[in-house]
């Protein structure tokens, strides 16, 4: 059952313990559910499992300390299916307001989705093309989620996940590990 304590994490953990609880989280909370997005409200119970993991990601970085807890946007951008050419567009997310597309190869999320390798930028301003949604973001990390979509059994990008910090060099390999791990989940998790 969701339920709101998922997003507790005791204060005072290390990163591994935050992310592995992000992951065993998310894993429950996926069971019975592969819609990325609720997108039939006569169904109560469909929910979003970006959403829940956008929440989950936030809460983790809030407990950790600084660099992780100055993060300041963590969610999904996906695949925009109303476009002719490749496009992400603004999915889940905890923090300000953010741009809504994105075409492949343009700014962080842009070349994660084009390349479809994780982009760890330790700091933004020296990134050429960079998109500056929030003169606060400093660093990022962008992971792409890869899926077969359609049961075509290529993969390709879906999604990505992109979370942005106030500091420079808010992210490291640890980062890079678990959010590739958490791609790989929802990757497998939802129908895409
Ligand atoms: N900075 C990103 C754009 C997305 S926002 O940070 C939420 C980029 O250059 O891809």
């Amino acid at each position: 059952m969701v339920h709101a304590d998922a997003s507790n994490f005791a204060h005072g953990v290390t990163k591994d313990d935050a992310y592995e609880q992000v992951l065993m989280q998310a894993e429950g909370l996926f069971i019975d559910q592969r819609n990325w997005l609720c997108v039939d409200v006569q169904i109560s119970d469909l929910g979003s499992n970006l959403a829940n993991a956008a929440s989950l990601l936030w809460h983790a970085y809030r407990s950790l300390p600084s660099p992780s807890k100055e993060v300041n946007w963590a969610g999904f951008y996906v695949l925009d299916p109303s476009s002719t050419k490749p496009q992400l567009i603004l999915g889940p997310f905890q923090g300000k307001v953010a741009c809504q597309t994105i075409e492949f190869g343009r700014g962080v999320c842009g070349a994660a989705a084009a390349t479809q390798k994780t982009q760890l930028v330790a700091d933004v301003d020296k990134f050429p093309g960079h998109i500056a949604c929030d003169g606060d973001s400093k660093s990022e990390i962008v992971v792409p989620i890869l899926a077969s979509a359609g049961g075509s059994g290529v993969k390709k990008v879906v999604a990505i996940i992109d979370v942005d910090c106030t500091i420079e060099n808010g992210f490291d390999d640890l980062d890079r590990k678990y959010l590739e791990d958490l791609a790989d989940l929802l990757g497998r998790s939802c129908d895409w």
